[in-house]
């Protein structure tokens, strides 16, 4: 949620800077905005809208000092003022911030500022220029006074440059043409071998093509190197769009998680708590609806289990246990509330692992265990490969709970073998997309796969649709439905089949129409899934919902890769 790139020292700084924004892009997009330095003194070039509107009007513009922002709007609108940079009152200083000043308010008013934006983050670079000492001293002092996260670069008309974090991610390197700056290491990719990431209250300084760091107190620290591991490379697009390539990887994702699985080692590092008595499971969106088919796969082999969101359960009244497994699934590992989560359990000594897609995020950073899947980089704001590599190491992970995993070796092996990813004719999707309410349901892990197919839809064709389950449509929901609504029902859990198939008669019954997402031959309209277990079916049956979306997504004319009002990583409460 919003990415901050900055380049020290090489001759095309503007042009680097530009080329890690666009990287950065998937982490918003409404505007975006580089700030360099000409004869002295402070430029800025800043655009609403599509990055591509900035490559214009920077192709011409040379300087060896530049920082940039790609934004996702919190505070005020999406225009130009609004855009990063922002400047100090005397224009002598610039910054670009991911993440929110909460007290922005007060200190306005605390420290007479009067801004030009509605944004916090031209607060913050007030209240840095009316500090006192270097511009890092002065940094580190204004910090101390801001709540929130945030991970910021500064840049001062005399070419000083400044970055701080807290909480938001932010990796600096030095590389053969100069010193670069980042919100995502994958800027990195083909710049360099090695990085530092700074941690929370740290801060940094550039100067004389070095970098130098600093604890909260102004003392100098040394940071130890890391290396960027070989599997990094560039994401490479195959498709018109990132969402209908990462639906494509899916079957190798899962086949390259499986790969890093399949000798049980990952899962023997883990420290379970002595006692496992239970697993609470943690996480926000996409990411949640894995959590939820990980508990129901944890039940199975009677642990208990609960699936909770990030953001409910930070704040909620949950009692914590010792002998409680906290498992925090993320494919960014960024996400604010979940890391917020990870924080709290971890100060209260509990059990913490985490399920993440990004190696080196934050969330790995603070659980003392990791289960990483091996989906590769997913740019698309609506999560699909990770999505389906999430449930997946959660139902390995399970097996390894169970002490089944090596016998079930032959089933998962002949899984990834068969399975296909089933596409969605064309003359179902006109047909979905005819209707004005567009519902799901289904039973058991079923029910799951509705609340993501839902999700999908919604977040990337504006359509208004829910999940709920099927047993339920009788207690309220029935009320909606008439002929101008679609009911789509997944038909994998064999256990209430017949069930299910009475709640989609009462559906029809009241003239709306009903299409079954099913591996058998069912009597109503429906798409056909390959047979597999049913434990691996959740896996199967979201593929063709993650096509439907995207189909009507793209017949509706939008990009599925940038849907309105979202972004990849929320780090943001
Ligand atoms: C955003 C994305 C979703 C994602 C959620 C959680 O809302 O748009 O696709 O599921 O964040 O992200 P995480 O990185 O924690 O899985």
């Amino acid at each position: 949620m919003c990415g901050i790139c900055v380049c020290v020292g090489s001759v095309n700084a503007v042009k680097k800077v530009f080329d890690g924004l666009k990287i950065l892009e998937y982490r918003g997009y409404d505007s975006s905005g580089i700030a360099f330095i000409e004869n002295d003194k402070i430029k800025c070039v800043k655009t609403v809208g599509d990055i591509s509107n900035l490559e214009e009007k920077i192709s011409s513009l040379q300087s060896n000092i530049a920082i940039g922002h790609t934004r996702w709007a919190t505070h005020g609108g999406v225009t130009i003022e609004n855009a990063h940079p922002h400047l100090s009152a005397s224009k002598n200083l610039a910054i670009v911030h991911n993440g929110i000043v909460e007290n922005y308010k007060e200190l306005k008013k605390e420290f007479n500022i009067s801004t030009t934006s509605q944004t916090d983050s031209e607060v913050f670079c007030d209240l840095i220029e009316k500090e006192n000492g270097s511009l890092l001293e002065k940094t580190i002092s204004a910090s101390k006074l801001v709540k929130g996260g945030f991970a910021i670069a500064l840049l001062s008309n005399l070419g000083e440059v400044v970055l701080a974090k807290r909480e938001n991610p932010l990796y600096v390197a030095q590389t053969s043409f100069g010193v670069m700056a980042t919100s995502d290491i994958y800027v990195f990719c083909d710049i360099t071998q090695k990085y530092y990431t700074l941690s929370d209250d740290e801060f940094a300084k550039i100067e004389n093509g070095k970098i130098f760091f600093f604890d909260k107190n102004g003392k100098k620290i040394k940071k130890k190197c890391e290396k960027i591991k070989k599997n990094l490379k560039k994401v490479e697009i195959f498709e018109k769009t990132h969402m209908k390539s990462e639906i494509l990887e899916t079957k190798n994702s899962l086949f390259m998680t499986y790969k890093n699985y399949q000798s049980g080692k990952l899962f023997e590092k883990i420290f379970l708590p002595k006692k496992l008595e239970s697993i609470c499971l943690i996480a926000c969106g996409t990411a949640y609806h894995s959590a939820l088919q990980g508990a129901m796969y944890f039940k199975k082999i009677k642990i208990p289990s609960q699936a909770y969101i990030a953001s409910e359960f930070r704040y909620g009244d949950e009692i914590l246990n010792k002998n409680t497994l906290y498992i925090l699934i993320s494919q960014s590992g960024e996400t604010l509330d979940t890391i917020a989560c990870a924080k709290m359990l971890k100060e209260k000594g509990m059990a913490l692992l985490a399920l993440t897609n990004t190696e080196n995020c934050y969330l790995n950073q603070i659980c003392q265990n990791i289960l990483p899947t091996f989906a590769g980089k997913e740019i698309a704001v609506a999560s699909t490969k990770a999505y389906s590599c999430q449930v997946f190491v959660l139902y390995l992970f399970s097996l390894f709970l169970s002490g089944k995993f090596l016998d079930k070796k032959k089933d998962i092996e002949d899984f990834l073998k068969e399975l296909s990813l089933t596409d969605i004719d064309e003359e179902i999707v006109d047909y979905v997309a005819s209707f004005e309410k567009i519902f799901f349901v289904g039973r058991g892990f079923d029910y799951i796969t509705a609340l993501e197919s839902s999700l999908k839809l919604k977040e990337i064709t504006y359509i208004n649709s829910f999940a709920i389950c099927a047993g339920e449509l009788k207690h309220g929901t029935l009320a909606l439905v008439d002929d101008k609504t679609i009911v789509i029902s997944f038909c994998t859990f064999k256990k209430t089949k017949e069930k299910l198939f009475s709640n989609l008669e009462e559906i029809i019954a009241r003239g709306g129409k009903v299409l079954v997402v099913s591996d058998e031959i069912v009597p109503f309209k429906s798409v056909r899934l390959p047979t597999f277990l049913e434990e691996f079916m959740p896996i199967v049956s979201v593929i063709p919902m993650q096509f439907l979306a995207l189909k009507i997504c793209e017949k509706l004319g939008y990009n599925p890769d940038k849907p309105k009002n979202l972004a990849k990583s929320v780090t943001v409460e």
